[in-house]
């Protein structure tokens, strides 16, 4: 558990100098305000609408602001930069060429999901970061919630055994496969498929095969994983839920012991028991407090750090993570490139697999 307390952005000796790309909705309620818990200094920011960015500098404390972000990193020069911006209209990724810029430019990335809409251009980010010597780093929030973050360290401690299979519920409607080529009609799926991607490859790593089935009520559907690992997987894009539910559940099996994450916050280890319970003869279900499951659950009284959504959701972690990183001269490990590609490649998979058809994602 990470007991280290939480800095205040005037508390770090070290800041990196960082732009800001993008005065949208996003990234005024989620992502500028992780800088009053980072190591930043927040030099300038850029939007295409200047009357935004005059806005967002004057709101959270740049002392510039540009529409032109080119300008922006001939004048500043920057240690790294934040994009959070949109999609063209032929529903590519604005976010993926503005990286490529900067990595030119020399500055550090860190982006928001999606990276890009192909596992090629993930690809050319890759050659592009190894070429400039510059990092490149995604927003896989999923990766940085604390829940989240929980799981991993249960299944990978000796006791829960190897994972063996896993269960992934997210509410996504994708259209029917012929709609798929055309990129416009797929702006919701790349938009979300980050999220269930980034758990799937973040606690099995990657995936080997893959086939779904699909209705055609919501565009819901369930798809069949096989990871290169031996494991298998059910990812349940639940489309059609109601707009009061939960959005997730997550559940992981291992030896003996499962762990489910309810709604991104509510998790429960059922730890392996040491004895048999005969069946039939076992006449209370209170299993010793040594082995009973464990929960947790945030509590909603205190005004802390955990209880805030750019906590708990892992907004305020996964940018605290890039800044480490970027200061202490090491790649980030987390929402890494390589983790955008096998997100992509299952994306890809959608667009390119008729319902009931196996893929293979990544030769075993
Ligand atoms: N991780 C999450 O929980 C989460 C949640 C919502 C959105 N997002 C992601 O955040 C991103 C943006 O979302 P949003 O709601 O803030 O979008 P938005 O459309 O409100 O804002 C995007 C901003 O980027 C600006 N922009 C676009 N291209 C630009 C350019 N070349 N130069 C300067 N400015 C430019 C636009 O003018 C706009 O103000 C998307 O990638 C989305 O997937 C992530």
């Amino acid at each position: 558990m990470n007991l280290v307390p939480v800095k205040y952005n005037f508390e770090y000796e070290r800041k990196l100098k960082v732009c800001f790309i993008g005065a949208g909705g996003h990234s005024f309620r989620n992502v500028y305000p992780t800088f009053q818990y980072a190591p930043v200094d927040l030099a300038a920011i850029c939007d295409s609408d200047g009357d935004r960015a005059a806005a967002y500098a004057r709101q959270f404390g740049a002392k510039a602001h540009y529409t032109d972000y080119n300008e922006m990193f001939e004048k500043e020069k920057p240690d790294a930069v934040f994009i959070v911006t949109s999609y063209h209209p032929d529903g590519r990724v604005q976010a993926t060429d503005i990286a490529m810029d900067a990595l030119r430019a020399g500055v550090h990335v860190w982006m928001e999901k999606p990276t890009a809409a192909s596992a090629e251009e993930v690809r050319q980010l890759m050659l592009a970061s190894e070429q400039s010597g510059r990092y490149v780093m995604t927003g896989l929030k999923k990766m940085f919630f604390p829940g989240v973050a929980k799981v991993k360290e249960i299944i990978s401690s000796p006791e829960f055994g190897t994972p063996s299979s896993i269960y992934v519920r997210y509410p996504q409607s994708m259209p029917p496969f012929s709609a798929r080529a055309d990129l416009k009609n797929l702006t919701s799926l790349l938009d979300h498929i980050y999220h269930p991607g980034a758990i799937i490859y973040y606690l099995m790593g990657k995936i080997g095969k893959m086939s779904y089935d699909w209705e055609a009520v919501n565009g819901g559907s369930v798809t069949n994983l096989r990871f290169l690992s031996g494991a298998i997987g059910t990812l349940h894009m639940t489309a059609g839920i109601a707009g009061s539910s939960p959005l997730e559940r997550l559940e992981v099996i291992g030896q003996g012991a499962n762990v489910v994450l309810e709604n991104g916050v509510h998790l429960t280890y059922y730890r392996k028991l040491s004895g048999k319970r005969p069946y039939g003869r076992t006449g209370s279900y209170l299993v010793d407090e040594q082995e009973a499951p464990l929960h947790w659950e945030p509590e909603f009284s205190l005004g802390q750090l955990y209880n805030k959504n750019i906590f708990m959701l892992g907004y305020a972690p996964e940018v605290l993570h890039f800044c480490e990183s970027v200061l202490a001269g090491q790649p980030p490990q987390k929402g890494t490139l390589d983790a955008s590609l096998e997100i992509a490649k299952l994306f890809e998979a959608y667009r390119t697999t008729p319902e009931g058809v196996v893929s293979v994602v990544n030769e075993a």
